[in-house]
C-alpha cells in the first residue's frame, strides 16, 4: 500500500466523521465542541490529504524511512488530539490535547525533513 493512499483514505474517513459531528452539533444546538469538529477536520481531513498530495506530487519522498513512522506518528496526534478537546471542554482535563497536540507537530517536523532532505524536485510533470 502507497503512503499517499493511506493519508488520502484516512483523510476521508477523517472528513466523514468530522461532518456527522458537526450535523450532530447542530442538530443538538450544542456549539461548545466547535473547535473539537474544526481541529478534526483540519488536522485530520485537510492535514492528512495535504501529506498524501503532497506524497503524491514528489514520489521520491516516500523512500525515505521516516516515511510510515510520520504517517502514523501523525494518525495519533488526530486521534488523540481531537478528542482531547472534546475531553478539554467537558472536564477541563487538557493533558490529552497537550499530548496530542504536541505528536502532531512532532509529525509535522518528522514530515519537513523527508521534505527537505528528499529529492522534491521530481514532480510527475
Ligand atoms: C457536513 C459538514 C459540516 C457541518 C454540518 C459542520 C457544522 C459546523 C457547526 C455546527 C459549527 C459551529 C458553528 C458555531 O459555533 O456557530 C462548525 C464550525 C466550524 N467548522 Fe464545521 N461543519 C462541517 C464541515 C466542516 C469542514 C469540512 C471543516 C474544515 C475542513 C469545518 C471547519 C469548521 C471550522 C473551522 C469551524 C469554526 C470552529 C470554531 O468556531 O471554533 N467544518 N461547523
Amino acid at each position: 500500500m502507497k503512503v499517499h493512499v493511506v493519508f488520502i483514505g484516512l483523510g476521508l474517513v477523517f472528513l466523514v466523521i468530522g461532518m456527522l459531528f458537526g450535523i450532530w452539533m447542530g442538530v443538538q444546538q450544542d456549539f461548545r465542541f466547535a473547535a473539537a469538529h474544526a481541529h478534526w477536520n483540519l488536522v485530520g481531513f485537510v492535514t492528512s490529504s495535504i501529506y498524501g498530495l503532497t506524497h503524491r506530487a514528489y514520489p521520491k519522498l516516500a523512500d525515505s524511512r521516516l516515511t510510515w513512522i510520520q504517517c502514523i506518528t501523525h494518525v495519533i496526534g488526530v486521534l488523540i488530539f481531537a478528542p482531547g478537546i472534546v475531553l478539554a471542554v467537558a472536564t477541563e482535563q487538557h493533558m490529552p490535547a497537550i499530548i496530542g497536540a504536541n505528536v502532531l507537530v512532532l509529525a509535522a517536523l518528522m514530515f519537513m525533513f523527508i521534505y527537505f532532505t528528499h529529492d522534491h524536485r521530481t514532480s510527475p510533470d
